[in-house]
């Protein structure tokens, strides 16, 4: 099983998003059960909270459902995820802080990465922006899962094991 974790700041907006367009794709190529996400937030601040209104209401109108609670990104991820996935350079900086020696078989790598048209550039925050702003996200995270998906399968020549 190949484990990739997404973490943004508050795991209400952008990781749960990219969580659930990436295992939609996942499920979508039926490797279901050889890759699978999760996401958590580097705060405390929305444990157990249902993604925001916005970041649900957003992923229906693409015919994507979202299950996710938020929960905290821990020390113990770095061991059990193949792969940390930043949303933006405050999230990096702050799972690197935590990784810092440290035993840990993930890869940390940015969310940007994998768009062919910003390359590099964070996933902007849009929980102080509006209905737009959620928009430009979920291409974002659209453009970048479907790459990471590539990505990863090309990495790991995964069978479908359904
Ligand atoms: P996220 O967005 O990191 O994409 O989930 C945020 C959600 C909540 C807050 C900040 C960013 N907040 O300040 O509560």
């Amino acid at each position: 099983m190949i484990k990739v974790m997404f973490v943004c700041l508050g795991n209400i907006c952008r990781s749960p998003l990219a969580e659930a367009i990436f295992n939609h794709k996942v499920k979508n190529r039926g490797l279901e059960k050889v890759i699978i996400a999760d996401s958590s937030g580097t705060s405390h601040w929305h444990i157990g909270d249902l993604p925001d209104p916005r970041t649900i209401e957003t992923a229906a109108g693409h015919g994507i459902q979202i299950n996710h609670r938020g929960r905290q990104f821990k020390p113990d991820d770095t061991k059990i995820y193949d792969y940390i996935i930043a949303m933006d350079k405050d999230n990096r900086v702050e799972i690197d802080s935590i990784m810092k020696n440290r035993q840990s078989k993930a890869r940390v790598l940015m969310m940007g990465d994998f768009d062919r048209n910003s390359s590099g550039t964070d996933i902007p925050d849009p929980y102080y922006g509006d209905k737009m702003d959620f928009q430009e996200v979920f291409r974002l995270l659209d453009e970048s899962c479907e790459n990471l998906v590539k990505y990863l399968v090309d990495t790991h020549h995964p069978d479908d094991k359904r």
